[in-house]
């Protein structure tokens, strides 16, 4: 089993980094091979909008945009489940999970019930450090997401300054029921 755990900010020690360290015990505990990938140290630039509005991404479900996407893609086409958290930046998700989101559900959201990543469990989580504000519209475009590439919604976390040490045991937990589940389905 290998679950990813992608997370997209550009502190190595602050709370989207504890969210990833927590996800990252939960999974250690529960015995599973897991990657973490932190998007901020990838080149994976926008979107393109590519002809018309459609590349690739329509027909092949690949991106033309040629950068780190690729393999990305790839990872998470075979990985079991993944857990995403991004820091709650105006409200929205970070510019690099967006970036890297925007373009994997246009290659997987094309396939029409054939979704590559279709009841693949997905863990979002959204930390918000400053005013605390915004977490849930983060996590409500996160939703969308999942609902687009037909993945499974296995838990949503929202987690600020004030609520951390609860949600952080709570990531730890989340990873680990998540692998419990698809080792049971896998039975
Ligand atoms: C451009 C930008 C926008 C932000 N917007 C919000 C926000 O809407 N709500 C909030 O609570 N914090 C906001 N923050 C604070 C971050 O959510 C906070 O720094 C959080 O801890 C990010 O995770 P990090 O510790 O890994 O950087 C913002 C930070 C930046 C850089």
């Amino acid at each position: 089993m290998k679950i990813l755990v992608i997370s997209s900010s550009p502190n190595l020690d602050g709370l989207t980094a504890a969210c990833s360290e927590s996800a990252l015990k939960g999974l250690h505990l529960a015995e599973v091979k897991a990657h973490e990938v932190r998007l901020n140290d990838l080149n994976i630039g926008n979107c393109e909008a590519c002809g018309n509005g459609w590349g690739t991404c329509l027909n092949n479900h690949t991106c033309q945009v040629l950068d780190d996407f690729q393999s990305l893609h790839i990872e998470c086409l075979q990985a079991d489940g993944i857990i995403f958290v991004t820091p709650v930046y105006w409200g929205e998700m970070s510019e690099a999970s967006k970036a890297f989101m925007d373009r994997i559900r246009r290659c997987e959201a094309t396939r029409r019930g054939e979704s590559g990543l279709l009841g693949k469990p997905i863990i979002a989580i959204a930390a918000a450090g400053g005013s605390g504000n915004g977490m849930i519209t983060c996590l409500l475009s996160m939703e969308r997401w999942i609902e687009h590439v037909q993945a499974r919604k296995f838990d949503f976390i929202p987690i600020n300054r004030w609520n951390r040490e609860v949600k952080l045991a709570n990531i730890q937990q989340s990873a680990q029921v998540m692998v419990k589940l698809i080792q049971e389905s896998a039975q």
